[in-house]
């Protein structure tokens, strides 16, 4: 029987983990609160789970009869046909789930905040601060509340603050951040490299932080369950992504170097990620990187070193930034300079707008900088993208001169150019002798993510450009 110790100023309350229900709310019913959720309850079938989010229109598209999901991950409608009304709930009743539960994960947006101090690099925590103010407002019971938003360190001492400020119930603030992709989510969550639990380091924060490895147990050798302290969970979440941001920027960096010179990137890259203290992954030059993490916790992590007065820490992570952005501006330059010094009334056919293959998110994506830098020099766009056009339509919502086509023959048609700015798999599969002869002359095909064989366009007519060749 596990025993948690609880200590108040007022009482010590003997806390029986046991005799805990099992029930699981997810506050945000998002990309990351729907497809953890869906895993979680898949391999805990003794356990309900319930996502909650404010957005009623999103908990109706998870609950749609037809599978609608409201977002697209692959494999993820299988999980939740298996899962949906046998112990995973989407509803949007929050103040009934978090009173029926005993574990509270939080999975809110935690956008860079735009305004007031910290603007455009300071994490914009009022949605959690919000949700734990709802939590405490409804909570009958004493409570674990796992972050599993991406937070700037300390945000579970300002949690635990707002939560424990009277001795009604008690909350145990644990960090467990999520390192899922897009794309790969469901993989991800099924194969995790490893799983992050960080909690206070006390007797209560220890037992908490055991129901909640309890949780990933179910499927997840134990051996890769990780455990820090709280804070130690809060910053890892933030450096990793910093560190796969570096890489991304160092390739990208060295790509220009290799069109300079006349090396080539990825045969650059395949040999230094033979170095096993290198590895192979995440070398993959292209036109940035673009998605919703990224940027906001780089950004982040700048705003944090400032904060604590570590400038020459924060100018190298924002050099991060500063590398991708140029990165947009370089493949608009090259397109001006490969197209006569002039983009005015010329057609350009973007394939692929999300940020990468496999999604339907277009946040932050590459693509939309691309296109607000091509409207700028008056070029006609036509955008196609399998799983992106609805995102696409509001991103470029205002923007003149932009036509959307779902099928890329048409997209491609009357065009100057075709720029491959995601790399969606099919895209090698295409007529592109069919492309070619529907274009103008001369048909260019700039391949900013090298996922194309250059050599028989070519051999079709094409000029072609590619990054770091
Ligand atoms: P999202 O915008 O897709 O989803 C967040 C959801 O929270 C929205 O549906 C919103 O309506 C809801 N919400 C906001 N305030 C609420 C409130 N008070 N009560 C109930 N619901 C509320 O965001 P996301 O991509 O799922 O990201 C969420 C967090 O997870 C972020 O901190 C992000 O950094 C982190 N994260 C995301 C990913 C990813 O792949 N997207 C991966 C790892 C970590
Ligand atoms: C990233 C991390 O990989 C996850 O571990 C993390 O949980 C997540 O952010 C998050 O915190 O949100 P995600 O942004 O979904 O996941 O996708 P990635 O595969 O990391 O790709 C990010 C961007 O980098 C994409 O635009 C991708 O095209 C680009 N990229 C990636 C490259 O340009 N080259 C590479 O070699 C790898």
């Amino acid at each position: 029987m596990i025993i948690l110790l609880v200590s108040t100023k007022e009482s010590q309350i003997w806390y029986n983990v046991e005799n805990m229900n099992k029930n699981i709310v997810c506050i945000g019913a998002g990309y990351i609160g729907g497809p953890t959720m869906a895993v979680i309850a898949k391999m805990n079938p003794d356990r309900k789970v319930v996502v909650v989010d404010i957005n009623a229109e999103r908990i109706a598209a998870w609950n749609s009869p037809d599978y609608a999901l409201p977002i697209y991950e692959p494999g993820l409608v299988d999980v939740v046909k298996e899962v949906r009304g046998r112990n995973l709930f989407f509803s949007t009743d929050i103040e009934s789930a978090v009173k029926e539960c005993d574990i509270i994960f939080v999975g809110v947006n935690t956008p860079t905040k735009m305004f007031g101090r910290g603007a455009g690099r300071a994490s914009d925590l009022q949605y959690w601060e919000a949700t734990a103010r709802q939590i405490k407002g409804c909570a009958t019971s004493d409570k674990i509340v796992i972050e599993k938003s991406t937070l700037p360190v300390r945000t579970a001492a300002a949690m635990e603050a707002i939560l424990n400020n009277d001795a009604r119930h008690r909350f145990t603030v644990l960090s467990n951040p999520e390192f899922l992709a897009e794309g790969t989510a469901i993989k991800d969550l099924m194969e995790p490299d490893r799983v992050l639990i960080g909690g206070p380091q006390d007797e209560n924060g220890l037992k908490a932080i055991e129901c909640a490895v309890e949780i990933y147990a179910s499927w997840v050798p134990r051996g890769k369950i990780l455990t820090t302290n709280v804070w130690s969970a809060e910053l890892t979440k933030l450096a990793a992504n910093a560190f796969l941001a570096q890489r991304v920027s160092s390739i990208n960096a060295i790509a220009g170097l290799c069109e300079a010179t006349g090396a080539d990137v990825d045969e650059v890259a395949r040999v230094i990620g033979a170095d096993s203290r290198i590895g192979p992954k995440f070398l993959k030059a292209g036109p940035g990187f673009g998605g919703s993490c990224f940027k906001k916790d780089v950004l982040n992590l700048v705003y944090l070193c400032e904060t604590f007065g570590l400038h020459t820490a924060a100018e190298y992570w924002a050099g991060v930034i500063k590398m991708n952005d140029h990165q947009q501006e370089r493949i608009v330059s090259r397109l001006f300079k490969e197209m006569f010094n002039t983009l005015a009334n010329k057609k350009i056919a973007l394939f692929g707008f999300a940020f990468k293959a496999d999604t339907g998110d277009t946040r932050e994506t590459p693509a939309a900088t691309v296109a607000r830098l091509l409207a700028e020099e008056h070029v006609r766009i036509s955008v196609s993208d399998p799983k992106a056009l609805p995102n696409a339509r509001m991103d470029l919502a205002g923007l003149e001169g932009v036509v959307y086509e779902e099928n890329e023959y048409r997209a491609a048609e009357d065009a100057d150019a075709v720029v491959v700015m995601t790399d969606w798999g099919h895209y090698r599969t295409l007529d592109w002798r069919r492309i070619f002869d529907s274009m103008r002359k001369p048909a260019l095909v700039f391949d900013t993510r090298n996922c194309l064989d250059a050599r028989s366009l070519k051999a079709i007519g094409f000029k072609v450009l590619n990054i770091g060749k």
